[in-house]
């Protein structure tokens, strides 16, 4: 239980926020799989990473954690070993379903499974593409969820069409293409994520993409190399919408990721009248990063249509941006989002009921939700649904309610960002 203090103190300065958490978890996944060693700095240290770091130690993968580093002593693509017990991956969709894709692979036999959301979140998404390959890939309780049971087997190249836009989806996909007869390609409905076609190549794969396309050669070796992980732009949002809900504020947030795959955001921002900056723009390891500039803005934030392509490169931002959208003055309407249904809650429904605790005028529509802004909310106590995104959206709308937010469970923040509440408070 944790009641988030209002504040009328200007939140200013330089903050930095921790590193990527998809970077992470590949910056494991592919240094494992590499030969040589993989010198990973500013790893997310964060529930989710430390479950991909785990499996692959039991996997026989020596990794070394230091404050400064991680070091990966990758074994090549054939180095995993059967490990002695399930792999469990917490609470992490990104290690269930990327590690999949490896697995499929294997010449050998993985129970894998997770925490309570996990065993609920879809896994024929992976099943139907990785069985196409020739796969064995089985769902224990027959309900399409984990446990899985991933028997390796020799796989061919496909071409497959995915029903969803998910770099979870590609990436186990493009991952199992690297141990495939023949090249694989997906194609999305939508551009997600793409670090895995980045950082592969990075790494040495023969992978390449083309608009909502990416393609993947069989690979006989991959090679270790360094990665400087930027800063989370998912993290940075909630940082974002503080500096620009907070009268006064002027935050300065360092070298984070922007990777037009991921920083809808700050278009949004933009869109809904924000004053939002990019500033000191560069490219390090093919990944762009900026340092972003916020002021506060609440007074000119405006509803605006949030559709379409753009919502995978926001998708993780979206119950940010729905407290935004009931401070800011006018109608959002956020539509083609229905994959919110299946992250680590139901985010739809989870945002729906905690804003009209808030006393928010909010209609959950079936792909997404309509906010109408007030300028203003109520405060109360809200329920996390041991969302880490759930948690710290309403922190920051805590901020600045009429009445103190009380968040039920916020312990699950260490899924993404441990720190984030000493930070926050750091602040005012
Ligand atoms: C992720 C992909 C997204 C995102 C998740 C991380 C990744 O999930 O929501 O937090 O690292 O590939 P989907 O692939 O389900 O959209």
């Amino acid at each position: 239980m944790k009641t988030v203090l209002q504040t009328n103190t200007p939140l200013k300065g330089t903050i930095t926020v921790p590193g990527d958490k998809s970077i992470s978890h590949r910056s494991i996944m592919f240094g494992a799989l590499a030969k040589g060693i993989t010198k990973v700095t500013n790893f997310l240290m964060a529930d989710d990473c430390l479950s991909t770091i785990s499996v692959f130690r039991k996997m026989g993968i020596d990794i070394e954690v230091s404050d400064k580093e991680i070091l990966v002593y990758g074994k090549g693509l054939h180095g995993l070993k059967k490990p002695d017990e399930t792999l469990y991956t917490g609470n992490s969709g990104t290690t269930t379903r990327l590690i999949s894709g490896i697995l499929a692979a294997q010449d050998f036999e993985t129970r894998l499974t997770g925490d309570a959301s996990i065993e609920k979140r879809p896994m024929k998404r992976i099943m139907t593409p990785l069985s196409m390959m020739g796969a064995d890939i089985k769902s224990e309780k027959d309900n399409g969820c984990a446990p899985l049971i991933i028997n390796g087997r020799k796989l061919h190249g496909i071409d497959f069409t995915s029903p969803v836009a998910s770099a979870q989806v590609k990436s186990s996909v493009l991952l199992a293409g690297l141990y495939a007869d023949g090249p694989t390609s997906v194609t999305e409905p939508a551009l997600s994520r793409n670090h895995t076609e980045v950082m592969l190549k990075g790494f040495g794969a023969d992978i390449s993409s083309e608009g909502l396309t990416a393609w993947i050669k069989p690979a006989s070796e991959l090679f270790a190399c360094d990665i400087d992980v930027p800063s989370d732009i998912s993290s940075a949002a909630y940082f974002i919408a503080a500096a620009l809900l907070v009268p006064g504020s002027e935050l300065l947030i360092k070298n984070v990721g922007i990777n037009p795959t991921r920083a809808g955001i700050i278009k949004v921002v933009k869109a809904m009248g924000g004053k939002i900056e990019l500033q000191n723009e560069r490219v390090s390891g093919g990944e762009k990063t900026a340092d972003i500039y916020v002021e506060y803005s609440k007074d000119s934030l405006k509803g605006i249509t949030i559709e379409g392509d753009i919502i995978p490169t926001l998708i993780d931002e979206i119950p940010v941006i729905a407290i935004l959208a009931a401070y800011a003055d006018g109608t959002t309407i956020i539509k083609d989002a229905a994959e919110l249904h299946v992250k680590e809650c139901d985010r739809i429904d989870a945002m729906d009921n905690d804003l009209k605790i808030m006393g928010a005028d909010i209609t959950a529509t079936e792909d997404g939700m309509i906010i109408k802004g007030t300028g203003h909310l109520n405060g109360g106590t809200i329920k996390s649904y041991n969302d880490h995104r759930i948690s710290m959206s309403f922190a920051i709308a805590g901020l600045v309610s009429d009445a103190p937010v009380t968040i039920d469970d916020e312990k699950c923040v260490s899924i993404s960002y441990p720190t984030f509440f000493s930070t926050l408070e750091s602040l005012y």
